[in-house]
Parts: structure tokens; sequence; C-alpha cells
């Protein structure tokens, strides 16, 4: 059966079929990126979560490389999943660390690659790590960050603290196979911020991911070197990922400040990064579904994978993203677009309002607002509109907000706000929209805002800028955006 889902995006990465879930295994060897990820190649709900595998030599185009992991027999530790974990390297043998499921019971595993990294044995004598501390009132046990320091391996496994908080807890190795417990790195709150704010960071914090800051802009002061990342969740729900800006040193992480790591929330979850040979930290995320179960499954697919996103310190120390510079090699047919005061549509002859890539300058006088439509159709008046409003007084944030209140006339869609702050100077904003049909990316002066969108009409490709009188746009550039896959996507299993 051919692909004819015009929600499917075209230029971020999906699974063959079934179902995809979070970045795994991120890694660069030999010059060769490799994204393993969250899989049901059997259909598009998460069940038997196999390890699937892609690769790349640009971060653009991926090649589909066989299933890497696949839940083993009925007395497996991972009977019922692979779930989450990180490839390192085991001075030169490609190993995997991940989450053996069966049943509720969560241990850690371990595979080892061939040199091609394309055929996987699982150790013997899984799992390496059969649960957590027996002395510990734990929620969950999964999910794995890894490296080497001082001649020894240290490792992460996200985990709670029932009535306390999420944390991360620390082991450490001399052969990835035997590991000795240190500790909780770092304990959240529940409490504090409160259930239901947008930096809640939850009862237990999934995907744990611990990574010194790329200085990029700023001269960072020791006690904000280190970024830790994690996805808030609790009671079955995933909330969104956070980051604790701190210092990293001995047995501890001292947190010196918290922030949200993408403003869509659920939509950009479970994040995993890795160095590349470009020194930079690059960053997948997984872009969940707003649609619901059966639309999915009846689809055939679920799931996207974010763009790469370049993560390093801006200019206040916090995290910023883009998009890796690889993926404007996928631009095509540039279009430099005059604003009008007030509104302006662009022509969708010159530009593919379905899969495009946008780049607005904006400059926002106090009580300023800008605002792009996309996925605009006339017809069924469906809208997605991206929206920057500066307030009255000058010293506050931009306000960086996505509507999605008529962005499908389908009820059973997704249409919840998503917002954050966005600071700036002197209201000036680089605002970045990419559209790949139902997916979304948004990046406003580094702040990202990730989401999906399902517009009804299969028509609905329109782009319209509206804007206050005290908003200048000094530029809108415009391109579509190339496809990824040289054929249909086939929605075959394997
Ligand atoms: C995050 C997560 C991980 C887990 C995996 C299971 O989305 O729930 O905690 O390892 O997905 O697929």
């Amino acid at each position: 059966r051919a692909e004819s889902d015009r929600h499917r995006p075209r230029f971020h990465f999906t699974s063959p079929a079934g179902w995809l879930n979070d970045a795994n295994g991120v890694s660069q060897r030999d010059g060769v990126y490799h994204l393993f990820y969250q899989y049901n190649p059997v259909e598009a709900r998460h069940h038997r979560i196999h390890w699937g595998h892609a690769t790349s030599t640009d971060l653009v185009t991926w090649e589909d490389a066989p299933i890497a992991l696949e839940p083993g027999g009925p007395d497996a530790p991972d009977s019922d999943g692979c779930w989450s974990g990180v490839l390192v390297d085991d001075d030169g043998v490609p190993t995997i660390v991940y989450s053996a499921r069966r049943g509720e019971s969560e241990s850690a595993a371990i595979a080892v690659g061939s040199a091609d990294l394309r055929t996987w044995t699982k150790d013997p004598a899984n799992p390496v790590i059969a649960g957590p501390p027996a002395d510990l009132d734990t929620v969950a046990f999964r999910d794995h960050s890894v490296w080497r320091e001082d001649g020894r391996w240290r490792q992460l496994i996200g985990s709670g603290l029932r009535g306390q908080g999420g944390t991360a807890l620390l082991y450490e190795s001399d052969d990835l196979r035997s590991w000795r417990y240190v500790g909780p790195l770092v304990v959240g709150d529940a409490s504090d911020p409160a259930p239901g704010a947008p930096d809640w960071t939850g009862t237990m914090w999934e995907c744990v991911d611990l990574f010194e800051v790329p200085a990029g802009r700023a001269e960072l002061p020791p006690e904000r070197g280190h970024a830790l990342v994690f996805s808030a969740w609790d009671e079955g729900v995933t909330h969104h990922p956070l980051y604790l800006l701190g210092r990293y040193e001995g047995d501890t992480f001292t947190p010196a400040a918290l922030r949200r790591l993408d403003y869509g929330g659920r939509y950009f979850y479970a994040p995993q990064s890795t160095t590349d040979d470009h020194g930079r930290r690059v960053m997948f995320g997984w872009l969940q579904e707003g649609r619901s179960d059966d639309a999915a499954a009846a689809a055939g697919w679920s799931g996207v994978m974010s763009l790469p996103r370049d993560v390093s310190a801006g200019a206040d120390g916090e995290l910023v993203s883009a998009p890796v510079r690889e993926v404007e090699a996928l631009r095509r047919d540039h279009v430099v677009v005059e604003p009008r005061p007030g509104t302006t549509v662009l022509d969708p002859t010159r530009v593919d309002g379905r899969q495009c890539d946008l780049v607005l300058t904006v400059t926002l006088a106090p009580g300023a607002w800008v605002e792009l439509a996309v996925l605009v159709s006339e017809e069924s008046g469906e809208q997605t509109v991206v929206r920057l409003d500066r307030p009255q007084d000058p010293d506050l944030d931009l306000d960086l907000v996505l509507d999605r209140s008529a962005a499908s006339v389908d009820p059973g869609v997704d249409a919840t706000p998503r917002s954050g702050p966005v600071p700036h100077e002197d209201g000036a904003v680089t605002l970045r929209v990419l559209v790949d049909r139902s997916a979304l990316e948004v990046f406003a002066n580094g702040r990202a805002l990730t989401a999906r969108s399902y517009p009804e009409d299969p028509g609905a490709d329109g782009l319209v800028l509206r804007s206050s009188p005290e908003a200048q746009v000094s530029s809108i550039d415009a391109w579509s955006m190339a496809d990824i896959w040289s054929g249909p996507r086939e929605l075959r299993p394997r």
C-alpha cells in the first residue's frame, strides 16, 4: 500500500511503518550518524517496542538499517520491550545500554554490535542491573545516560523517589556489566513548581541526558556549565522536556536554574543528544501525535522525529536551539517577500505552504505583534497561527504563542495553545517556522516551540502574515523544502 496520508511529513524522519517514539543511541561513528528509535514495526501503537535504526552522512537524508533490537522470548528480561537507551564505544566495541521491560519490571541491559552496527547480540548475563536499589522507594527505573570519566564508566538512570520527585540515579562501572550504585545525582521537588505548571518537574524523570553546555555565544560560569535534560512524567502522562543548568562535580549535580527546553511540551519529548565531529551538541526529540490513537492506527504510522538540533548556550547562558545548518540543503526556490503593512498573503504558486522553511526578521515596539498563519485554508477557515507579542513594559520578554484553535475542523485533534517567553534586545527577533505537513517546528531567538497540526482540508497550504502598525517586518525569506525520501514511503512492516 502506497503512502497516501497527507499528514505524513516529507523531510522529517519517520519510521517506515508502525509506531515511533524516542530517539535512542544517537551518535556519530566514523563520520556516519546513527539514529536508533523506539519502534513497533507491526502497528501504530506503543507495544512490544523494538529498536529501529537509520543512518545518515548529512543529518538530512536517512537510510533504513535492519532492526537493531527486538523483544526477547517469554522469559527474557526484555520480553515486553527494548526501551530507551544509548550507544557507547567500549574500546572499539559498539555497545548499547538499554532498558529491558518485562511486565511492569524494568532493568538495565546490554547488547554489543558488529563493526558496521547492523548486527546486535544481547549479553547473556542480562540484565546487568536487575532493578532500582532495594532500599529506595522508586517510581519507575529506566533510560540511560552513559559516559566515560576518569578511566571508568558512569551512568544515570531515570527514576523518581516516591513522595519527593523525579531523579537521576548515578552508577559506576569498570566494564559496563557490573555496576555499583553511587546515589541520586539530584532529586526534584514534585511540589515546586506546582503540578500543572509548564515547568513542573513531575514525579519521575524520563530520558535523562547529561552534557557539558557548548559555549556558543556565552561565557559560561562554572556553576552553569552542565545541562541535565529530562522529560517530566507522572502516572503514565508524558508532560514536557525540561533542563537543569548547573554544575556536575563528583557525585552530585548542583542546579542553578530550571528551564523549559521546548514550549511545545509533549510535542518535543524524550530528547537525546550527542557531540559530533564539528563539536556540536546534536539533539533529536520525539514529536508525538496530536490526533487520536484510532486516527494514527488507521493511518498506519505514528510519531515523527524532530529535525536534528544544534543546541548551545545563548547570550544569557541558557540553551538555544536551531535546526543543524545541513537542513538548509533541502531548501528550494528561494522567495523573498516584501511585507506590506497589515496583511501579506504569500503566493502559493511560489512557496509550497505544506512543506516549507520561513525566516522572518522582525522588530517589535512595545505593544506590537506579528503573526504568521500557516496551513491556511480559505475554504474551511482552518489556520495554525504562530504569534509574537511584545508587552507594553519594554523590559519584559516577548510572548511566543501557537494558536491552534482554528487549526482543524476535526474535533478529535489537540487544539490546546502553546506559549513561552522569548528574550530580545529592543524588540528584535528572528522567527523561523518549518512546516512539514502535520509537523511544525518554530524557533524565535533560539527558543523552540514544536507541535503538530492536522487541517482537514488537503488544500490547506496558505501562508499569511499579519502585523500591528508598530511591528516592522524587514524581510521574509521563504523556501519550499525537498522530500528526503526518494519514493513514497512504504507502510509495510519489513
Ligand atoms: C519516553 C519513554 C521512556 C521509555 C520509552 C518506552 O517516551 O516512556 O521512558 O524508555 O519511552 O518506549
